[in-house]
């Protein structure tokens, strides 16, 4: 009884592990000998029907030809089934393995999907082609960095060791890096005699400089909000119109609140090529020289075709603008010359008296990615491409993180809106953080018209 049992148990154990019982009756096929043929065939379960084999017993009874539990004598088949072993051979051969299929032999694999040879995929800012390779056939792919970067967006919110999140952006993701070096920064680096220029005095006492503030709220109607610059390399001149609008706002106290055109000095200014950087020396003395007209009278194109319609012209209406609302101003707006401001409390001042500045700042690969919190670079690019940017210092404040108070600027940032914390960022202040405080300026609105 204990022996069937376990034979039993045991059947089932390896029935189930190889599908079926084909497995027990070939292993006690092999076995020949007279088995039901001495004992003869019992009819339902009989346990005494059995015979030694292997150690264990063997049955002649109808119970050991069940489902999962067969152990039958080896020549049970053919004495009490008439069966012969031939016939019961299909049973226990497996099927054998289908020939692979043609175009298997030579497909690309790519996440789990396989592709013919020659079709292209296209994977963040990198073109793979399915191409053979010796007996393989392999995704070759151009070796571009992309600007997005998904090991550099995990690594920098990893543990949130960093002062700053990282995402990604859909207008960035299938870009190179060198695409966004060069089309969405736009600023040539200072020129060696531009770096010389002194900065202005300042006389103020730095501890009365509030902790926190922001020209957004200080003077809500007079700054102009963020801008989009496209794949156009423009920020010369996006930062120095903004920065003019804003000052033309505070400075008339609202009278001349206006929205100066960046296209104006793209497509005017001597030596620029449109959508290519350019340094801030021109854009602004182009404003401080020729003066510009407002947005709505020029609009930004973003584009590398562009005309100067307005060449020569020193009023608004022969430039066809609409005459502003609220002042009597018949003259393109101008500038006073440019001055540069020399260190963290100076900037502060200027911007709690005067409104925003531009800074021009290093921007390396991780910036991109930028989503929010207080920036800093961290090294976590494999490519050392980088490139000058300027942007528009709209206020500062202090916030307490995990490593302690931290002091910040304020920036607005000409990506759009969708970019960072609603187009702005904010980036470690008082550290020359990027080099962003090494060449601020501010300038005087001219020629106000009141
Ligand atoms: C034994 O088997 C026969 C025929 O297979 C059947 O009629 C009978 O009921 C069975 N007896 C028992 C006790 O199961
Ligand atoms: C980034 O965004 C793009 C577009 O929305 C998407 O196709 C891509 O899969 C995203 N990448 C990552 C790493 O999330
Ligand atoms: C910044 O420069 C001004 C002079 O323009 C000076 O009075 C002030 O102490 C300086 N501040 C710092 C933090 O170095
Ligand atoms: C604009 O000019 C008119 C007429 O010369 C004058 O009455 C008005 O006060 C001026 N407006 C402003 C805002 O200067």
């Amino acid at each position: 009884m204990i022996a069937r049992w376990i034979i039993a148990s045991c059947s089932i154990l390896l029935g189930l592990l190889t599908f079926g019982s084909s497995q027990i009756i070939d292993n006690f096929e092999d076995i020949q000998g007279p088995y039901c043929s001495d004992i003869g065939c019992c009819l339902n379960r009989t346990d005494s029907c059995s015979k030694p084999i292997i150690g264990t017993l063997c049955y002649c009874d109808e119970f050991c030809d069940r489902h999962f539990n067969q152990d039958c004598c080896p020549d049970f088949w053919a004495v009490c089934k008439g069966i012969t072993t031939t016939t019961k051979k299909p049973f226990t051969t497996t099927r054998p393995p289908l020939p692979p299929e043609p175009e298997t032999l030579y497909s690309c694999d790519h996440n789990g999907v396989r592709y013919p040879i020659d079709t292209e995929i296209v994977d963040n800012c990198n073109t793979c082609k399915c191409e053979l390779s010796g007996n393989d056939a392999i995704f070759r792919c151009e070796q571009n960095i992309c600007l997005i970067s998904p090991e550099i967006i995990s690594d920098v919110n990893l543990n949130n060791r960093q002062t700053w999140t990282a995402s990604n952006y859909s207008e960035f993701w299938g870009r190179t890096l060198a695409d966004g070096v060069r089309y969405r920064l736009g600023t040539t680096k200072p020129h060696k005699q531009v770096m010389l220029m002194n900065s202005v005095k300042r006389y103020y006492d730095p501890h009365l400089l509030p902790i926190q503030f922001d020209s957004a709220t200080n003077w809500p109607r007079f700054i102009f909000g963020i801008r989009d610059q496209g794949w156009c390399g423009s920020s010369w001149a996006i930062s120095t119109a903004a920065v003019a609008s804003d000052r033309f706002g505070i400075m008339s106290e609202g009278f001349e609140s206006v929205n100066l055109s960046p296209q104006n000095i793209i497509s005017c200014a001597r030596g620029s090529i449109p959508c290519e950087a350019g340094p801030l020396d021109r854009a602004w003395n182009y404003v401080r020289k020729y003066g510009v007209v407002d947005e709505d009278c020029f609009s930004y194109t973003g584009s590398s075709e562009s005309k100067c319609p307005i060449k020569r012209t020193t009023t608004l209406s022969s430039a066809n603008c609409i005459p502003p609302k609220y002042s009597n101003r018949t003259e393109l707006y101008k500038v006073g010359p440019a001055y540069r401001l020399g260190n963290e409390t100076d900037i502060m001042y200027d911007i709690i008296r005067s409104g925003p500045v531009q800074a021009t700042m290093l921007v390396y690969h991780d910036f991109f990615s930028y989503s929010r919190g207080i920036y800093r670079h961290t090294d976590l690019s494999l490519s050392h491409l980088k490139g000058y940017h300027s942007v528009r210092i709209v206020g500062w404040g202090e916030e307490k993180t995990r490593f302690g108070l931290q002091k910040y600027w304020k920036v607005a940032n000409s990506w759009g809106t969708k970019w960072g914390e609603d187009g702005y960022f904010r980036i470690a202040r008082g550290t020359n953080e990027c080099e962003i405080e090494s060449f601020v300026l501010g300038i005087w609105a001219k020629d106000l018209i009141s």
